[in-house]
């Protein structure tokens, strides 16, 4: 197992700052994980794992620890019937071209989530979303090292806790479990609709009638590349905020003041308020704040353009976190895990 010393985290992160690791190496099976798990530990080091560092801030401190590169590949059949077929992938592969292979297979089940940036192995741990689907409605189960127990163990998904950009993982056992593989179970039925609005609104606007698999990713890329910048040429790391999650008696008085404000009914008596549309309304839209650029197609997304380190980042967070709070009495949360 090669250890490399040293490694700047803004070349392993999207948002492209914060400090070095002290140490790095990249694991491409499960037994490399326990390999490398067990060297940190024997030297008191902390462990962060890291897929395509699309989710991830880094520090300028740094790292003082080991970052494990999840780069387990695989991809398999597992089970497969009259309506559906299973497959178990590498917690290492890409996340898009294990969008592009289902549809590619007629599957159904995640082709909205394309084209995001990342790894199999993170989706479960923010329960990634797009478009009216999220890894909480296919993943069957996964298979993680428990470092607690120092054994390789089988989640449910009940066992994930899955809700709003949210699980076990990167809550409550935070640090304890390492993804190795994620089982997804897919349909062989084409998507029907009712779909999310803004694919609906895409369908409507492009004349397309009929709904596969793939129609649905070709949508999906369209909209996210007409929306969401590059995060290859402009340095991001997707929506640098949660969606607001209000409770209906807030939401009415809300609604009062801001008749426009867009919502998301989650079935439970709360309702998703768009960060990016409370960002927009509080006038930071297309701004720059100590070098960080607030998106000017969807606020919600923060690129870097010329901050000098995480500082910088931490200071436009707060800025737009308090903006939007004096403004509208909401707290919106950061997204992205912090290293
Ligand atoms: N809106 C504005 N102004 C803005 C941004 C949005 O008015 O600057 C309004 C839009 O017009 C729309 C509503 O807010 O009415 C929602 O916007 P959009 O459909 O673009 O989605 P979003 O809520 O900003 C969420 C996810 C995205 C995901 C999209 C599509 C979160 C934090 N973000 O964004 O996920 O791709 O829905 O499902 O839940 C990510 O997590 O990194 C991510 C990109």
């Amino acid at each position: 197992m090669e250890i490399h010393t040293n490694i700047p985290l803004k070349n392993f992160t999207t948002m492209k700052l914060g400090g070095n690791a002290r140490f790095m190496t990249e694991v491409r099976t499960p037994e490399e994980v326990v390999e490398a798990y067990r060297n940190a530990k024997a030297q008191s080091l902390p462990v962060f794992v890291l897929g395509g560092g699309s989710n991830v801030i880094a520090k300028d401190e740094g790292f003082n620890g080991l970052i494990i590169r999840m780069r387990i590949p695989g991809f398999s059949v597992i089970a497969d019937d009259l309506n559906s077929t299973t497959v178990q992938i590498g917690a290492g592969e890409e996340w898009d071209s294990v969008v592009k292979r289902t549809v590619d297979m007629r599957l159904s089940g995640i082709e909205a989530m394309s084209a995001i940036p990342g790894t199999a192995g993170a989706a479960p741990v923010q329960n990634v979303g797009a478009y009216g689907q999220e890894i909480a409605d296919t993943l069957v189960s996964l298979v993680a090292y428990d470092t607690q127990a120092d054994s390789f163990v089988t989640l449910l998904n009940e066992n994930c806790e899955f809700s709003y950009r949210q699980s076990i993982f990167r809550d409550s056992q935070i640090g304890r479990y390492i993804i190795v593989s994620i089982t997804l179970k897919l349909s062989k039925n084409l998507p029907q609709p009712p779909f999310y609005d803004a694919l609906q609104a895409y369908f409507d606007q492009h004349d397309v009638h009929i709904f596969t698999q793939e129609t649905i990713r070709n949508a999906v890329i369209d909209i996210r590349s007409s929306k969401l910048p590059d995060p290859k040429l402009l340095p991001n790391s997707g929506s640098f905020f949660k969606n607001a999650i209000v409770e209906d008696w807030q939401l009415a008085e809300l609604k009062n003041a801001n008749p426009d404000m867009p919502t998301y009914d989650m079935g439970d008596g709360r309702f998703k308020v768009p960060s990016g549309w409370l960002i927009e309304q509080a006038g930071l839209k297309g701004q720059v704040l100590h070098g960080i650029r607030v998106n000017d197609k969807n606020a919600v997304v923060l690129i870097n353009e010329s901050a000098t380190g995480y500082h910088d980042l931490a200071e436009a967070r707060n800025e737009i976190i308090n903006t939007v709070r004096d403004k509208f009495k909401i707290q919106i949360e950061q997204e992205p895990l912090e290293v």
